[in-house]
């Protein structure tokens, strides 16, 4: 009976930057008690989360579950569902979760599609922009919510979407 209530505060600190995908990745390590065998589960979950896979993201994981970075890279390469890094040179990813969804994340989605010409999973043809979808990137609060390079913007219109990324591509044009 004394030794249940010093378990759990093991590994308590999440990611130096603060983002609040980190948490839902740690929820979903924590729930599986950091079993190196739960990695699939927690690459899907990060993919859900991200869009894709980055590198800082697949480094934090590795060392949460006490893994070689070389064996955590090997598993989100092997398998075709996960993909890492968009090769644009901006990245927007459109949160589809079902807050984000409700609050009219589909259209927002559509007019960038629209925009770009491209589908969500693609990157423009110039290389510029790269389009992804991810489901519920812990940002609910805001929905609907958009990350641009980065930054989490929320309660997005469709206009203001597509005015973001066209900044993008007009300084490029010009
Ligand atoms: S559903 Fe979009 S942030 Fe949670």
């Amino acid at each position: 009976m004394q030794s249940s209530a010093v378990k759990g505060k093991k590994d308590k600190a999440g990611h130096p930057s603060g983002d609040k995908r980190f948490k839902v990745l740690d929820i979903t390590m924590k729930r599986n008690q950091f079993r190196q065998d739960a990695l699939i589960e927690v690459l899907h979950k990060a993919q859900e989360a991200f869009g894709y896979l980055e590198e800082d993201v697949l480094m934090y994981i590795a060392r949460k579950l006490k893994l070689p970075l070389s064996r955590v890279f090997g598993v989100a390469t092997f398998y075709h569902l996960f993909s890492l890094k968009p090769s644009g040179a901006h990245t927007c990813i459109v949160c589809l979760g079902t807050a984000c969804y409700v609050k009219g994340g589909g259209e927002v989605l559509a007019s960038l599609e629209k925009n770009l010409g491209i589908e969500q999973g693609e990157t423009t043809e110039d290389g510029q922009v790269s389009l992804i979808t991810a489901r519920c990137i812990g940002a609910c609060g805001i929905a609907p919510a958009v990350v641009y390079d980065g930054t989490v913007a929320g309660k997005q219109e469709p206009e203001q979407a597509v005015e973001r990324i066209t900044a993008w591509t007009k300084t490029k044009a010009e």
